[in-house]
């Protein structure tokens, strides 16, 4: 008799440990919406750079193009390490409508202020994400946002140094000709963006 009040205590303490253990891994509903919202965000950043990248080409700016382009890359790779994590955390990925986005800038230079208006607004989301990581204690999520929380200030950093450029160049063709040589240059490096289950395959 004292054996059988022993097992019952037992599956009711496994029933307790595998109810703790599926609230560790899973993703509460409010961040789960949060962060699907930002994988819209990221795709719409894609978009974004990719209709400015065919704006530059369309100009005769094929190293603008290419830097677009490549920011275009950068922006899918976002979202994949924000969907792959999703996933990781038991969640449901919702892939919502893609803004329609404009389609031609008046110089290179309202395109990287637009670049860099835009990436306030999404330095902005991050944040706020984090901050509801915080107020959920989703202690993993902090962690994950840490990556995002870093580019964010290498993409402000990016988008102002070519501000910077681009207003001391001014009106000098040459000057442009020559930045369009330097941007040409810009190399896309895929970022690692697969699930654990993917990657113990
Ligand atoms: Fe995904 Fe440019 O931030």
């Amino acid at each position: 008799m004292p054996d059988l009040v022993l097992s019952e205590e037992l599956i009711m303490n496994n029933n307790q440990y595998e109810s703790f253990i599926k609230t560790t891994i899973m993703m509460n509903a409010k961040i789960q919406d949060a962060i699907n919202a930002q994988i819209n965000a990221e795709l719409w950043s894609a978009y974004l750079y990719l209709s400015m990248s065919a704006d530059f080409a369309a100009k005769g700016y094929p190293g603008f193009a290419n830097w677009m382009l490549v920011q275009f890359k950068e922006e899918q790779d976002h979202a994949m390490k924000f969907l792959n994590y999703v996933i990781q955390r038991d969640g449901v990925v919702e892939l919502k409508p893609i803004e329609k986005v404009q389609k031609s800038w008046k110089s290179a230079l309202d395109a990287y202020k637009d670049t860099l208006a835009h990436e306030n607004i999404v330095t902005g989301l991050i944040n706020n994400l984090f901050k509801i990581a915080t107020e959920e204690n989703d202690f993993a999520t902090q962690s994950f946002l840490k990556w995002y929380i870093d580019e964010q200030v290498e993409e402000e950093e990016n988008a102002q140094n070519l501000i910077d450029a681009l207003k001391l160049i001014g009106d000098n063709g040459y000057g442009l000709y020559m930045l369009d040589k330097e941007l040409a240059a810009r190399v896309y490096v895929p970022l690692a963006t697969t699930t654990s289950t993917a990657a113990a395959v």
